[in-house]
């Protein structure tokens, strides 16, 4: 039987009527409007659709935003001195730096540089470090879309087998230890698969719930896929161009012919994509709160 497709279109939707409601009403009661800047540096195509999709999103919901664009050539001074502009300015609730950044800048220096209270894509050590704990003020976007989508998809997390392919610091490794931690939408036995993993397909196909973010089309293929999976595919495979100069996605997953095998399934696009700008949406909202005490 086909998969249930997961839409993470529809459910980014109702979270996004959510978080309109309550930015209404901080405006109201507390005339508050959460703000957040992007910041981007330079014009790699995939970083310039990426910060276009958050600033778009930013502005329909009512927020105040602000796209910084920056020259390839700004150096890493002048970054950390525009980083710390808006570590003090009071209508900036949240700071966005948009990754990779040029290689003459040092990209972890310039996240720490971000005030953690402000640091609405979770990247920060200290909030990195909160995660670990299970005292999180905030979530890196992916994983928490990720989670959000399982939650609100009424997927059974308590007890399964969770793998996760990839251990970026950026999905990897924050879902596999919020998917581990005892909490709500997760509490669930945990593998880690990597380049260095000997078997790749022994471990996937033991999974209840299997999250697909190799950074490789069609690195999951449905020979390792257990019938009856949830599959999350994180993957955004740029794979061409139509005639209209609109980039052709894929994901890291075969997704026609696993979803013959999952029991639900992400498209890409339309699946974890618009959850990612949604949950930096929420963060912002929270980052909104916290500098006002009302979190
Ligand atoms: N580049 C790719 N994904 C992300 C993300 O989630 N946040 C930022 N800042 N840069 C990215």
């Amino acid at each position: 039987m086909a998969a249930k497709i997961i839409s993470g279109t529809e459910i980014a939707k109702q979270i996004r009527e959510e978080i309109k409601e309550e930015v209404k009403s901080l405006k109201e009661k507390h005339n508050l409007t959460p703000g957040l800047v992007t910041i981007l540096i330079g014009d790699n195509p995939a970083s310039v659709s990426y910060v276009t999709g958050k600033q778009k999103t930013a502005k329909e919901l009512g927020f105040y935003s602000v796209q910084d664009n920056q020259p390839a050539d700004i150096t890493e001074d002048q970054l950390l001195a525009l980083i710390d502009k808006y570590n003090k300015d009071p209508l900036i609730h949240g700071i966005l730096v948009q990754l990779p950044l040029p290689k003459h800048i040092n990209e972890n220096k310039v996240l720490y540089a971000i005030n953690p209270d402000k640091d609405v894509d979770a990247f920060h050590p200290v909030n990195v470090g909160k995660l670990m704990i299970g005292e999180a003020n905030y979530y890196p976007c992916t994983p928490f879309g990720i989670q959000q989508m399982l939650i609100r998809s009424g997927v059974q997390t308590d007890g399964a087998e969770v793998v996760v392919v990839g251990r970026s610091n950026i999905v990897g490794k924050p879902i596999a230890m919020m998917m581990a931690q005892k909490a709500k939408g997760a509490n669930a036995t945990v593998t880690i698969c990597h380049t260095g993993t000997k078997n790749l397909a022994e471990h996937t196909r033991r999974a209840d719930i299997l999250i697909v973010a190799a950074g490789r089309p069609k690195a999951v293929t449905a020979d390792m896929v257990k019938e009856g999976a949830v599959v999350i595919d994180v993957g955004v495979n740029r794979i061409g161009m139509t005639p209209e100069g609109k980039a052709i996605l894929c994901g890291d997953v075969d997704f026609e012919a696993v979803k013959e095998k999952a029991s639900m399934i992400t498209p890409v696009p339309g699946g974890v994509g618009p959850m990612t700008i949604t949950m930096l949406m929420l963060n912002t909202v929270k980052a909104a709160k916290v500098a006002h005490g009302l979190a």
